[in-house]
């Protein structure tokens, strides 16, 4: 990897090898778009169990994928020979070009993670965390060379969302940043870069999105039904802010808002109608109850 990648065109050549740190809904999504680009990658998880999981969620997508038309048969059966499994993060990692963490948004686990990154990956692999609000300077304050720690946030479900937010640290190197850049549009991504500052873009503007509406609810002005339908049909939004709170799990807002508060003050502290549905366990499509009521 150098800093000549930036002339290299669209196709990465410097990232033939990926490891993704954590299976969930991120994470495999992420290997699955990564593998559908051509690129062997490495899955690693706690548990064989979880990883047994994030297989079966990668052959019903590409299954998927197939009843719409858009892959064959071999083509899911070389997409899914390009991804190995493992509970060894050493052995995952050891000869990735680039590794993509997405493990629970917790800072330890993140720093712990990170550690074992610098301890086990190649000296010229580039470190990249999914996270949605940390900031990358300080993820990257426990490897010995922070230069080549990148934020690269991929959007729910990776394999539909076509962007790529690009958190830039306070020393992440041109190179890694145009390397990202390159293999971003390699597997067929579009992205947006920011510097590092709470809430990056994404996460700072749908939370102050997301509080208004809360608030017009809890001040009794209209119902979650009636604003989704507004953002749907006014500005064409896919989905209401209600809906799309459901999806994602209503239990990792409160965290988001306060780190926002932390930073910006009150317009980020979450209202009692948030942090109440969250202790009564009504925590979106997951728990049959958000906003909205799911069958289960
Ligand atoms: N869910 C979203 O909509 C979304 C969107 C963008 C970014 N993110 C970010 O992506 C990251 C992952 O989120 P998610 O929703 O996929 O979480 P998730 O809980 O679905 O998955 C996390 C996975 O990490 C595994 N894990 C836990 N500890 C581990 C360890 N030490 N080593 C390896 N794996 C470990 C868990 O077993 C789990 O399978 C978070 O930082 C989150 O903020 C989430």
């Amino acid at each position: 990897m150098n800093s000549d990648n930036k002339l290299r065109g669209e196709e990465s050549m410097g990232i033939g090898k990926v490891a993704v740190i954590g299976s969930g809904i991120m994470g495999h999504g992420i290997s699955q778009v990564v593998a559908t680009a051509g690129i062997n990658v490495a899955l690693n998880d706690i548990s064989d169990q979880v990883l047994e999981k994030a297989k079966s969620h990668i052959a019903a997508s590409l299954d998927r994928g197939i009843q719409r038309g858009k892959l064959t048969e071999e083509d899911k059966k070389s997409i899914l020979g390009r991804i190995s499994y493992t509970t060894d993060i050493a052995q995952a990692v050891k000869d990735a070009d680039l590794v993509v963490e997405a493990a629970p948004e917790n800072l330890e686990l993140k720093h712990s993670i990170f550690r074992k990154l610098d301890q086990y990956c190649k000296p010229e692999a580039i470190l990249a965390s999914n996270t949605s609000q940390y900031s990358i300077t300080e993820l990257a304050s426990v490897v010995a060379n922070p230069s080549r720690v990148i934020g690269m946030h991929w959007f729910n479900p990776p394999v539909a969302m076509k962007l790529i937010e690009i958190i830039r640290g306070l020393e992440t190197s041109d190179a890694v940043l145009n390397e990202i850049e390159t293999f971003s549009a390699a597997v067929g991504k579009e992205t947006v870069v920011c510097k590092d500052s709470q809430g990056f873009i994404s996460t700072r503007v749908l939370v102050a999105m997301r509080l208004e509406c809360y608030r017009l609810v809890e001040e009794g002005i209209a119902t979650p039904e009636d604003i989704d339908k507004t953002l749907r049909l006014a500005f064409g939004h896919p989905m209401g802010q209600f809906e799309l709170a459901d999806f994602s799990g209503l239990d990792i807002e409160p965290a988001a808002c306060e780190a926002l508060t932390k930073t910006f003050g009150d317009r980020f502290r979450a209202p009692q109608i948030l942090l109440h549905r969250v202790k009564a366990g009504k925590l979106g499509r997951k728990s049959g109850e958000g906003w909205y009521k799911y069958d289960k």
